[in-house]
């Protein structure tokens, strides 16, 4: 079983997405462990993004990040990270395809409503930024052995 750190930005909160969002991560079939409303501050900022520094989107990321409140999301399954890189799509909302959550709900690069962790070891490290281990719920769900 595979956790992936997910997090609605400010502009998915601020278009009333978040259930829209939530409801396709659940409808694939990953589970919920984890979730808050929250502001990420300068420093978790800094952290999540840190291999991003020195590229020229890297000011308007973090300007963007900690403008308003994100969803922050833990989340469990069978290759939970591919499966929500899946459901998300492409970087570029143009570029994401049809049915994928930026492709149907995306214009542009630096809006593109969620964040996914891209291994299974940035999911860690990015589950460790925004989350204590308290926080986090594992169990398992009866369907869990259907799909
Ligand atoms: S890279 O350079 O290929 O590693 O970049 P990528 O993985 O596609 O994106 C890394 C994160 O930076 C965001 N991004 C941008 N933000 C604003 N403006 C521009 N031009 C831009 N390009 C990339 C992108 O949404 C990724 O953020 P997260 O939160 O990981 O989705």
């Amino acid at each position: 079983m595979e956790r992936t750190y997910l997090m609605v930005k400010p502009d998915g909160v601020q278009r009333g997405l978040i259930g829209e969002i939530v409801g396709r991560l659940e409808r694939k079939g990953l589970t919920l462990i984890g979730a808050k409303l929250m502001l990420v501050t300068e420093e978790q900022a800094k952290r999540h993004y840190a291999e991003h520094e020195g590229k020229d989107f890297y000011d308007r990321l973090m300007t963007f990040i900690t403008s308003g409140p994100v969803f922050a999301m833990a989340w469990q399954g069978d290759q939970a990270v591919a499966a929500a890189r899946q459901i998300i799509g492409k970087t570029n909302g143009l570029e994401a395809a049809p049915g994928t959550i930026r492709g149907d709900y995306a214009l542009h690069t630096n809006y593109n409503l969620i964040h996914g962790s891209d291994s299974a070891e940035s999911a860690e490290r990015e589950l460790g930024i925004f989350f204590q281990e308290s926080e986090l719920v594992g169990y398992d769900k009866t369907i869990q052995a259907w799909i």
